[in-house]
């Protein structure tokens, strides 16, 4: 018998020990190192040679054909993907648990017109025909396998010889060459590395579904997120039925594109044109609401800012926020302070950002304070203005990227104004929509409220 091989790995980064210890070395993290068996037994699933061929060659020499990518019938998750899945790549979703990954990919894998294979090792058949049941009413080319065990997957790969492969989850895979328990590093990182194997070599596409973590990292080590092509990330707040799907990594697009969905009684819905539900829809004024044109990735996105400002009615005044940073929040509650003199410092303040949506590009700071005052003065501000422009500590305004994108999506949306940087160039073009420019906050201040 062969000798059993161990090692030590930290199940938080994945650093590998000879001997166990405390705290990892190397993400510092305590009480994480477990030891696991490894066996150095044949690790092949299928006896290959490897016999490569290759050698150094001119970069003008080197042709290519630019292989078809497959298409979903989800628009919005192959425009994330760059385009449609590209054969032989490896694609990892991450997300929390019951944010929606499981719906989204059986949800793809139904309408894909190519033979789909969905390898579940987290429900049962009977659970996932329910979830079918509940997403659509056709099922085309899709076969479901419950199993846990690689070399059984592929077992059943090389006889049914599906065109796309679709694994829920990751964690929950283990294979026979490796002793330790699924979901541990060894585990993740050898079934991982069996996947891209088959992937490369029969150019078959494989989707992932990894879990993630309390700190938001997907579980298991980052070695995953090396070693696939893609890593896509699933997120949102599991209150709100909007979920924003993003790119992290993408060795095949660019990793600005973002795709949008509501999740329904039925399944996911794909939003094509986000602005218009983000923007609350009734016809009244309300002090305390401004609306930024940001942009998430590439897209331009209205979102509607909400601030609420009260006196205190305790010691200390309260600030809280809700998809903003709070300590950006403060910041520009001291400018608002210092440069423009209004008191708030005996006020609570609190803002929210509608949606469930978290946003961090500094081009909404204008519309922050313009909710803030608008809720402090209690005058409401006009349905038709929106802000785009970042706000200084000297309390000017400053200007920001892609103002053209951002200026057309207000005006798609039928504003009349949009509050922007004095600095701001823009190329020229017929809008129809009034762009009104401002050099300091004073500026604004007069032309909200006169
Ligand atoms: P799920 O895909 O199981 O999440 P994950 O695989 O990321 O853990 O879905 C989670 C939630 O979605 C679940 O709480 C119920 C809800 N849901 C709907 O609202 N509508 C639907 O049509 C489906 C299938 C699920
Ligand atoms: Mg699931």
């Amino acid at each position: 018998m062969a000798k059993v091989k161990t090692s030590f790995y930290c199940q938080q980064c994945g650093a590998q020990y000879a001997k166990w210890q405390g705290q990892c070395s190397s993400c510092k993290a305590w009480n994480t190192i477990a030891e696991e068996v490894i066996s150095t037994d044949k690790k092949d699933w299928k006896a290959t040679k490897s016999k490569s061929k290759q050698k150094p060659t001119l970069v003008k020499d080197i042709k290519y054909q630019q292989e078809p990518r497959l298409l979903t019938q989800n628009k919005e998750f192959n425009n994330v993907l760059g385009g449609g899945i590209v054969p032989g790549s490896l694609t990892l979703l991450g997300g929390e648990p019951g944010i929606g990954k499981s719906t989204l990919l059986l949800q793809i894998a139904l309408q894909l017109p190519f033979k789909t294979l969905y390898v579940s090792g987290e429900e049962s058949q009977q659970q996932i025909k329910m979830r079918a049941e509940r997403i659509t009413t056709s099922f085309s080319n899709c076969y479901i396998l419950t199993e846990t065990k690689t070399q059984q997957i592929f077992k059943h790969i090389e006889n049914f010889e599906p065109e796309i492969v679709i694994i829920d989850s990751i964690q929950t895979l283990h294979s026979d060459y490796i002793e330790s328990s699924p979901g541990s590093i060894s585990q993740i990182r050898e079934c991982t590395s069996e996947l891209i194997k088959y992937a490369k070599e029969s150019q078959v596409p494989v989707i992932l579904i990894g879990h993630i973590t309390k700190e938001g990292s997907i579980a298991g080590p980052k070695i995953l997120e090396h070693m696939v092509d893609t890593v896509l990330q699933f997120e949102g707040d599991r209150n709100h039925v909007y979920r924003i799907l993003r790119a992290h990594k993408n060795r095949f697009g660019s990793t600005n594109e973002l795709g949008i969905y509501e999740m329904q009684g039925n399944g996911l819905r794909e939003v094509n044109n986000p602005s218009e539900i983000l923007i609350s829809s009734s016809k009244e004024n309300l002090s305390g609401t401004a609306i930024a044109a940001t942009l998430e990735g590439m897209r331009p996105l209205m979102i509607e800012i909400q601030a609420l400002v009260s006196t205190a009615v305790y010691g200390t005044p309260q600030r809280s926020t809700t998809g903003y940073h709070a300590k950006r929040l403060n910041m520009l509650l001291a400018v608002l302070e210092k440069r423009a003199g209004f008191r708030l410092g005996a006020k609570d303040v609190f803002l929210n950002i509608t949606g469930g949506i978290s946003v961090d590009d500094p081009a909404i700071d204008l519309a922050v304070i313009a909710a803030i005052l608008s809720s402090n003065e209690d005058i409401a501000i006009e349905k038709n203005i929106c802000f785009a422009a970042e706000v200084g500590l000297a309390g000017e305004i400053r200007p920001v990227t892609r103002i053209e994108q951002r200026i057309l999506e207000a005006e798609k949306l039928g504003f009349s104004y949009i509050l922007i940087s004095k600095e701001n160039k823009i190329a020229d073009k017929n809008y129809h929509i009034k762009i009104e420019k401002a050099g300091r906050i004073e500026e604004v201040i007069s032309f909200l409220f006169g």
